[in-house]
């Protein structure tokens, strides 16, 4: 099936399958139990938790669209995490993951190691003999975060999955960044996709989900076991949320790129900004690997002001921009790295990734660009005379 043909499919996921009054949108199912219709005969859904038909409706359309067979929703992107870590990583493995992947992520990963659950190596994939030397036998499971956050590093997935399925290790790509509409791990070789769903594909900074998709019908069952035990589900009205925001996902990827890319070549020219961090910019490090990998370049762009100075004068005035955690909604959302997302990464991590102080992520949205860059404009001229 085409993208496009999926992309129609998760536009009419669910329509008109209403029978008794005809709904044209499929209603929420938020009761936690359902009927026995005869004693011993359990139906298909039988207890929320572990299963309910507005949280099958949003998990099979985002497997959809990733090209996967089979997906479980969960309550956050972390819920999503956990579950694979959990169901996928057998006690005393290693796991190797990004050194510039989203604090949250590092946190849980730091707790868990640092308790014994498993040992972590941070490795940065886009130095290929790094790669290589971290995966080996006694690795589980490669997670890789591409684009990464927040500094938009694209990893080579089918040659991380190629040293990993060499290793025996399993492949969990965090697609959160990109959205199915510009990456799609599945067909790169990768066995696991996992979203925060709060962001691009519930799209509307109004519900905190997540989402695991696999093809593999074995390891979909594995997964979906351990969150139904663990209890990290989705709840029918986030799923519905989810699946009211999925159907919009391809138009206001569209919308919001063609933001991202315009405010990217602004930036790049501007005599208050050192980096930009942008895959679509031929000066980003992975932007070859981008273009061959991507469809299209993802909507956040990050840059480098001077100093913390230079970032709070930016920040601080901003008119159509708003200074918040998160991505990957309709409204363009601006944060700083080292004292919000990444807070919790330790300095020295921190600098080792290249996290600077003076580090913005902009998740652009789907406003008129102008107000965006005239927004910006001013901010970088609060940031020159800081
Ligand atoms: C790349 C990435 N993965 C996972 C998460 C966690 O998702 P959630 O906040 O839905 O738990 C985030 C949150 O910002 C993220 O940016």
């Amino acid at each position: 099936m085409t993208q496009r043909a999926r992309t129609t499919k998760v536009v009419r996921a669910g329509i008109n399958s209403e029978t008794q009054f005809g709904d044209v949108i499929s209603p929420v199912h938020i009761s936690t139990t359902f009927a026995f219709k005869e004693f011993g005969v359990v139906p298909a859904n039988d207890y929320s938790r572990a299963n309910n038909p507005t949280r099958s409706l949003f998990a099979q359309a985002v497997a959809d669209l990733e090209g996967g067979s089979g997906a479980v929703a969960t309550a956050s992107g972390m819920g999503a995490l956990t579950a694979c870590l959990i169901s996928l990583v057998p006690a005393n493995a290693v796991v190797v993951a990004p050194n510039d992947c989203y604090g949250g992520t590092w946190r849980l990963l730091d707790a868990l190691a640092t308790r014994g659950s498993f040992a972590v190596r941070y490795v940065d994939y886009s130095h290929a003999a790094a790669a290589q030397a971290a995966i080996d036998e006694s690795v589980a499971l490669v997670l890789v975060e591409s684009p990464s956050n927040p500094l938009l590093k694209v990893t080579d997935i089918a040659a991380v999955a190629a040293l990993a399925h060499d290793a025996g290790a399993l492949v969990v790509v965090d697609n959160t960044f990109a959205s199915p509409i510009v990456q799609r791990p599945l067909e790169l070789g990768a066995d696991v996709v996992i979203h925060s769903a709060t962001k691009y594909l519930a799209g509307h900074s109004d519900v905190v989900l997540g989402v695991i998709v696999t093809n593999s019908p074995s390891l979909q069952e594995d997964i979906a076991w351990w969150a139904n035990c663990v209890g990290v589900t989705a709840g029918p009205i986030d799923a519905y949320l989810g699946l009211r925001g999925l159907r919009t996902l391809h138009l206001r990827m569209e919308a919001a790129q063609a933001n991202a890319a315009a405010i990217a070549g602004f930036l790049d020219g501007h005599n208050a900004v050192g980096k930009v961090f942008y895959p679509g910019l031929p000066t980003h490090a992975s932007h070859g690997l981008a273009k061959k990998q991507l469809h299209g370049f993802g909507a956040i762009v990050s840059f480098e002001l001077k100093s913390l100075d230079a970032a709070k004068a930016f920040c601080n005035g901003l008119e159509s921009i708003c200074l918040a955690e998160s991505l990957g909604g309709v409204e363009t959302l601006l944060s700083h790295a080292a004292t919000m997302t990444h807070a919790m990464m330790p300095n020295e991590f921190r600098e080792a990734a290249g996290i600077t102080d003076g580090l913005l992520r902009l998740s652009v949205g789907v406003e008129d660009v102008n107000d965006l860059t005239a927004d910006i404009a001013a901010g970088l001229e609060r940031a020159l005379r800081a």
